[in-house]
């Protein structure tokens, strides 16, 4: 296989949760660009049409499934929607979460549940889903979490985000241990940590503490509007075929020092 073939994605059948805006959106359509049929999920429906329009004019094909992922029970109705449509999954991109800023010793009992409920119960229980209901009966599968440099370290004293570093740190060793598990039916599990993008999540922290975050990323910049698409191709994709359980991280080198 040449190196473009290794990339390629046509007839893959991409699911990724929070594939409305932000950086599902921008995966999603990385993984549209290389030919994947989309499945996106939210639980705003406006939003999920704003973004099968946007991705359509591109000529990428979508289906989208509203829903809320902290609702475990509707996950077998999320995962049975996209494989009726398209009658297979070949990629999940594990992507829809949240955060919410407290101090520890305050932390209000809904917000860690919430934080913990979406970034690591429901990212589980999809996942355990699709596994059984499409990666291992076909023996092939490309699982990606969307992790976070706050999976792998702490914050600055100033930014108290204790459930959202404890999640992101799950799913970091989560992809290790599933990998290990799942390696055996040729599925491949690995995380993207991404720094600092500006998006819905983030732009409050950012304009708090943008210059600052910036002046300590070597790159000296945000991340931008195309700086994960390389990074989920390659994970979503034949040429990532003997990684797994990998954390890649995608943050200007800001976890460097
Ligand atoms: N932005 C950053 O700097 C950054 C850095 C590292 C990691 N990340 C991670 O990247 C991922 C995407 O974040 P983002 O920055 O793109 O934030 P965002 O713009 O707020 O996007 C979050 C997405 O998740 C969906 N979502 C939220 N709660 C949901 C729920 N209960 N059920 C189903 N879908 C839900 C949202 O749609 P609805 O609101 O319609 O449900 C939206 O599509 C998250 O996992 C985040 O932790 C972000």
């Amino acid at each position: 296989m040449s190196v473009k073939q290794l990339f390629d994605l046509t007839g893959k059948v991409a699911l990724v949760t929070g594939g409305s805006r932000g950086l599902g959106l921008q995966m999603a359509e990385a993984l549209g660009e290389m030919g994947a049929r989309l499945a996106i999920t939210a639980r705003k429906a406006e939003e999920l049409a704003t973004a099968k329009a946007h991705l359509e004019q591109q000529g990428i094909e979508v289906l989208t499934v509203a829903g809320d992922l902290s609702q475990f029970e509707r996950i077998p109705d999320l995962v049975g929607a996209v494989l009726d449509h398209y009658g297979r999954i070949d990629i999940l991109v594990n992507n829809a979460g949240a955060s919410w800023g407290a101090p520890a010793e305050d932390y209000p009992f809904e917000a860690w549940m919430k934080v913990i409920n979406l970034n690591v119960n429901g990212m589980f229980f999809l996942t355990q889903e699709v596994g059984r209901r499409a990666f291992i009966p076909q023996r092939s599968g490309k699982v990606i979490v969307t992790a976070s440099i706050a999976g792998l370290r702490g914050n600055p004293p100033h930014m108290p985000t204790i459930a959202y570093n404890a999640a992101k740190g799950a799913d970091v060793n989560f992809v290790r241990a599933l990998a290990a598990e799942w390696g055996r039916y040729n599925i491949n599990v690995n995380a993207i940590c991404p720094g600092f993008f500006p998006s819905k999540m983030s732009n409050g922290l950012l304009q708090q503490m943008g210059d600052e975050i910036v002046a300590h990323t070597p790159l000296g910049r945000l991340g931008g509007e195309e700086d994960l698409k390389g990074a989920v191709v390659y994970l979503a994709s034949e040429a990532s075929r003997h990684v797994t359980g990998h954390a890649l991280v995608v943050d200007g080198g800001s976890g460097t020092y």
